[in-house]
């Protein structure tokens, strides 16, 4: 491994980004989900809790808007593609309010793909409910580059 200066590594690659991809490879077999997420993030939290209450194993990571930054694009995720928070799970990244039902999906289905992302923040999505609206929303597979594919559609 390249020996970095600690200021180097602090504004380039974060701990954080470190944290959620090595931890998501210890915890593979129970699926455990690290989601790293600016600490004022209402939604986030939001949606925290609706994979917890979907029996997933959280950890939450806050971490700044550029260490979110960095995150994302470490992982190659295009801006267009991009959402509040990161998350990694079993290998794949989970970007923005994806459904829990999905992410069982992606697990048991384990496609040849690097992540699913919901763009945008639609409102009706997991953590983003306001009343009874109930966006339609696409929940998209990204495959190796940048190709997405639908891999579910929401409140049609
Ligand atoms: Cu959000
Ligand atoms: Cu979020």
């Amino acid at each position: 491994m390249p020996k970095l200066r600690a200021s180097t590594f602090a504004t380039t690659l974060s701990a954080a980004l470190l944290l959620i991809i090595g931890m998501s490879v210890t915890h593979a077999e129970t699926a455990a989900i690290n989601v790293a997420k600016t600490p004022t993030c209402g939604c986030c939290t939001a949606w925290i809790e609706h994979l917890e209450a979907n029996g997933f194993e959280v950890a939450a990571y806050d971490v700044s808007h550029e260490q979110l930054n960095a995150i994302k694009a470490e992982l190659d995720i295009d801006p267009s593609l991009t959402s509040c928070h990161t998350a990694m799970v079993d290998g794949y990244f989970i970007e923005g309010h994806v459904p829990a039902s999905d992410i069982e999906q992606l697990l048991s289905d384990r496609p040849d793909a690097r992540g699913l992302t919901v763009p945008g923040m639609p409102i009706g999505s997991p953590g983003m409910e306001m009343g009874d609206q109930r966006d339609p929303f696409e929940t998209l597979l990204v495959h190796d580059g940048r190709e997405t594919t639908v891999f579910n559609r929401h409140n049609q």
